[in-house]
């Protein structure tokens, strides 16, 4: 048992899709969450500001005293996790591994659709993941830029024409090639879940990128005897690094609850 809380973090707030998750599989864990809104996307900058990024968010975090980091980012996850794995005696958990497991154990065709960030896509991580389980599965990945600032704007309803057209023109070579499983492989993404099962039909299996992590880290922490005592009910703590203005807002979409627990906007590049 331990009573220490759980990182999270990405590069704005669509790691609050993990942290929904989480708060459905583990909801006896404090979480502490940081989203940074202020450098955010992370998915059209170099691999070096990626890394420079987010070993600042990981240096914040560890000014808690935490059992866990999840990197609640698909591009922080392909790009860096093995950086900031590396110095850190403290488990880290990216998206990519358990999602991509779990694209390549679904019981369909093994025609796997990956939409991502143009950085994810570039390092072929969720690829590399899948061929080692599945090597005979037919891959199609497709670089998504437009959909996270559409995403952090609250774009996100169908009947929305701008994020209905953006959409239909990221997915149309996808639907075109047969994906029986799309892997949502930013954690903004699930956000857009049902936009985009109108456009690729009922059929076709949606794997929720924040989802898997929680679901992951949930299994660890039983398998480690890491998990919060059952009596605990988990406390959630907010830190952004641009102004806090629309944090509840957003949160609160993002969560599908209403997020009333303070938010705290801290400086980011003194990390
Ligand atoms: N949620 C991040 C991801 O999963 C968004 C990346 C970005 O900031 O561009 O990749």
């Amino acid at each position: 048992m331990d009573h220490r809380p759980i990182g999270v973090f990405d590069s704005g707030l669509g790691g609050l899709t993990a942290v929904r998750r989480l708060a459905c599989v583990l909801p006896n864990e404090n979480i502490i969450y940081f989203g940074d809104t202020g450098r955010v996307p992370y998915g059209t900058r170099s691999r070096d500001t990626i890394i420079q990024y987010s070993t600042q968010d990981v240096n914040f975090l560890r000014t808690f005293d935490l059992k866990a980091i999840v990197i609640a980012c698909g591009t922080v996850s392909a790009i860096a996790l093995d950086t900031l794995t590396h110095p850190q005696s403290l488990p880290i958990f990216g998206v990519v591994e358990p999602t991509a497991r779990r694209a390549a154990q679904t019981p369909r065709n093994g025609r796997i659709g990956i939409i991502a960030t143009q950085a994810t896509i570039r390092t072929g991580a969720y690829e590399q993941v899948i061929r080692r389980c599945r090597p005979e599965a037919k891959l199609f990945a497709k670089p998504c830029p437009l959909f996270v600032p559409l995403v952090e704007n609250g774009r996100t309803q169908p009947g929305d024409i701008v994020i209905e057209t953006v959409a239909a023109e990221y997915l149309e070579e996808l639907k075109a090639q047969g994906v029986d499983t799309l892997i949502l492989g930013c954690t903004h993404y699930p956000l857009l879940t049902d936009v985009i099962r109108n456009y690729m039909g009922p059929e076709v299996t949606l794997l929720d990128s924040g989802a898997e992590v929680a679901d992951h880290l949930a299994d660890y922490l039983r398998h480690h005897d890491l998990a919060a005592p059952a009596d605990q009910t988990g406390c959630y703590r907010w830190y952004v690094s641009d102004s806090t203005e629309s944090f509840h807002d957003l949160a609160s979409i993002f969560l599908g609850r209403e997020v009333t627990e303070p938010v705290e906007q801290i400086a980011i590049q003194n990390y």
